[in-house]
């Protein structure tokens, strides 16, 4: 990144020998990404309409409700995804070039000359925490999935009962999602093998090969993972702000 960037920045910003329109793919970026961030601050002080039947927003799972705590029990929450969002590799660089324009693509001249410095410096050192996060996001996603499964399961006069609502399939398909977003997870790879140099020489290789394998699979797909992840978690929650506040009727197919 430094060396294409600085290769061509002594002729100024934006300026380039790519013909292709590099600026395209920075739009979209600029608008989805500043849309989700709008949308889930507002969500996040809204604090209300979470809730509807068996259905949970994810914004707002696992439901915390203390008595000590005045504000949205939202913020107690959205900091592990949003952590694991925010440094994960390939969105550091969708929104280093989109929102930073630095560089504003590959190949193309940054706004000013700077000696490059990586990611070893605050803030941006930071984004080291991302293996963290992965962790924090693993329990986010076992608390999902049981939101996911609870979600087909309806009260009755005579108990819970199964049945398949479009809330049901929508928090379905959000929690798919999301596991395949953090199972395709660069910081995963290495932990399952891409830190190896060779699979037979450690304990249970073969296992870690097969999984390092099927990891590696999702991975080549994370950008793919990553967008739609994002929009299945922001509709799933406004399915549900819908359904709560009565704007729309959630829809029981069984
Ligand atoms: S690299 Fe994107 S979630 Fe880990």
């Amino acid at each position: 990144m430094a060396q294409s960037g600085s290769s061509v920045a002594g002729s100024g910003f934006g300026a380039t020998m790519r013909r292709d329109a590099w600026w395209a793919e920075l739009i979209p970026v600029v608008l989805v990404l500043g849309a989700f961030t709008v949308y889930a601050t507002w969500r996040t002080f809204e604090n209300s309409y979470y809730e509807f039947g068996p259905y949970l927003s994810p914004f707002y799972s696992p439901l915390i409700k203390l008595r000590w705590w005045p504000l949205s029990p939202a913020i107690l929450i959205l900091w592990a995804p949003l952590g694991f969002r925010a440094t994960c590799y390939y969105y550091r660089k969708a929104y280093y070039r989109a929102f930073f324009l630095d560089p504003p693509g590959c190949a193309v001249g940054e706004s000013h000359t700077h000696r490059y410095s990586g990611e070893t410096r605050f803030p941006f050192i930071l984004q080291n925490l991302h293996r963290y996060f992965l962790y924090f996001a693993i329990i986010f996603l076992i608390i999902l999935w049981y939101d996911a499964l609870t979600a087909f399961w309806f009260d009755s006069p005579t108990g819970k009962h199964f049945g398949v609502g479009v809330g049901s399939l929508v928090l379905l398909v959000n929690i798919i999602l999301l596991t395949g977003y953090a199972l395709s997870c660069h910081s995963l790879r290495h932990i399952i093998g891409g830190n190896l140099d060779c699979f037979s020489c450690v304990a249970a290789g073969r296992p870690r090969h097969s999984a390092w394998r099927g990891v590696s699979f999702l991975n080549e797909r994370h950008m793919w993972f990553a967008w739609l992840s994002l929009f299945s978690v922001g509709l799933a929650d406004l399915y549900v702000r819908l359904v709560a506040s009565g704007a729309i009727r959630d829809v029981r197919l069984l």
